[in-house]
């Protein structure tokens, strides 16, 4: 079976390129690498032992992705590509609706163009919000989102709801991420956030290396355990194994599905600093700062309903993204060549 992953290059796209091909798939990626670089696919290619193809492109130029489609004739599509930062988001909405919704109509366009009808989509556990409940599980509503990068993927779901009845032959998987970090085990692969990491794993890692002088700790008076806000972190291995998962649950035709991929166990930022400490051997400098605005206290997933449906659940703990986080920048302070 060959699949074609848009914005395969990135962070979660490019493991799970490998899980792909290490698990007998064929990929093709299509990247514009506005976010990445040519040496993944490389790196990919190097880990694996097969080469995927590579198309340095724009999705939403349609007639060049048309043109992709009918060389490569792809079985099942997982669309990775779009903008993620919610800061940049709130400074730049236009940009995130242009580029996340334009990206998504035309990859969408051109698998109806070609009988391609089976989709995975990368979708965030920001559609929740301020949660309903927790754990968050796929029923809690998921038209929350806080900004505009959020409200890209509420729109876009729905946009493939209503494309599912509309097409009956359409099967689409939506998976929420929680919190993915943490890198390849071989350190050949990891986050390579441009400027100041937004996440905290990537910013605790640039601290251990010496690129930032102290972790900012963002509110510690949230009514949590400690104080500290409360989150699922996923470590991208796990992940990337989800959407190996997704691309099996579409062969048994199962029109439009929804996924939270998380590991249903929540860390506070300060249990983080402490297993990223313990997996570094080195002290982190850090204060206390103020909240940072829309953070919820606390937010994790209940995984069941993935692991009953999709066989699937996340193996690697805290320690394990600690440590692989730690690795991939210790041995590429600089990120990617
Ligand atoms: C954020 C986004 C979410 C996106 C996800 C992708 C917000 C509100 N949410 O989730 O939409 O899908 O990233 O991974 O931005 N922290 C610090 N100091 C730092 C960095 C982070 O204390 O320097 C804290 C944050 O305040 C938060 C926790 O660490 O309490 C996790 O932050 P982050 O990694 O940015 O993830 P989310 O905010 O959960």
């Amino acid at each position: 079976m060959k699949i074609l992953l848009t914005g395969g290059a990135g962070y979660i796209g490019s493991h799970t390129a490998i899980e792909l091909l290490t698990s007998g798939y064929e990929v093709v990626i299509v990247d514009n690498l506005r976010n990445s670089k040519a040496s993944v696919v490389d790196r990919i290619s190097e880990i694996s032992g097969q080469a995927p193809s590579f198309y340095e492109l724009d999705v939403a130029d349609y007639a060049a992705l048309d043109t992709v489609f009918k060389q490569q004739q792809p079985d099942a599509v997982i669309h990775f590509a779009g903008l993620k930062a919610v800061g940049e988001s709130v400074a730049d909405p236009l940009l995130y609706y242009q580029l996340n919704l334009l990206t998504s109509i035309s990859l969408c366009r051109a698998m109806a163009d070609n009988n391609v009808t089976s989709l995975v989509f990368s979708s965030s556990a920001t559609v929740y919000g301020e949660p309903e409940r927790i754990p968050l599980d796929e029923n809690c509503n998921a038209t929350k989102a806080t900004n505009p990068y959020g409200r890209t993927k509420i729109i876009i779901e729905q946009m493939l709801r209503d494309l599912c009845d509309a097409k009956p032959e359409f099967n689409v998987v939506l998976l929420r991420y929680f919190n993915p970090a943490g890198a390849h085990p071989s350190a050949r692969l990891g986050e390579d956030p441009k400027g100041v990491p937004n996440n905290l794993v990537p910013f605790l890692t640039q601290v251990a290396v010496g690129l930032r002088d102290e972790l900012v700790i963002n509110g510690d008076d949230y009514p949590t355990e400690d104080g500290t806000c409360v989150r699922d972190y996923i470590h991208v291995q796990d992940l990337a194994r989800g959407h190996v998962a997704a691309i099996r649950k579409l062969q048994s035709n199962c029109r439009l599905v929804t996924y939270n991929l998380g590991t249903g166990t929540g860390h506070s930022v300060n249990e983080v600093v402490a297993a990223f400490e313990l997996a570094t051997h080195q002290h982190l400098p850090r204060t206390i700062g103020p909240r940072r605005e829309g953070d919820v206290p606390t937010s994790y997933t209940d995984p069941s309903l993935a692991e009953r449906e999709l066989g699937w659940k996340a193996e690697l703990t805290i320690e394990d993204i600690c440590r692989d986080a730690w690795r991939w920048q210790a041995e590429n302070p600089a990120g990617y060549p």
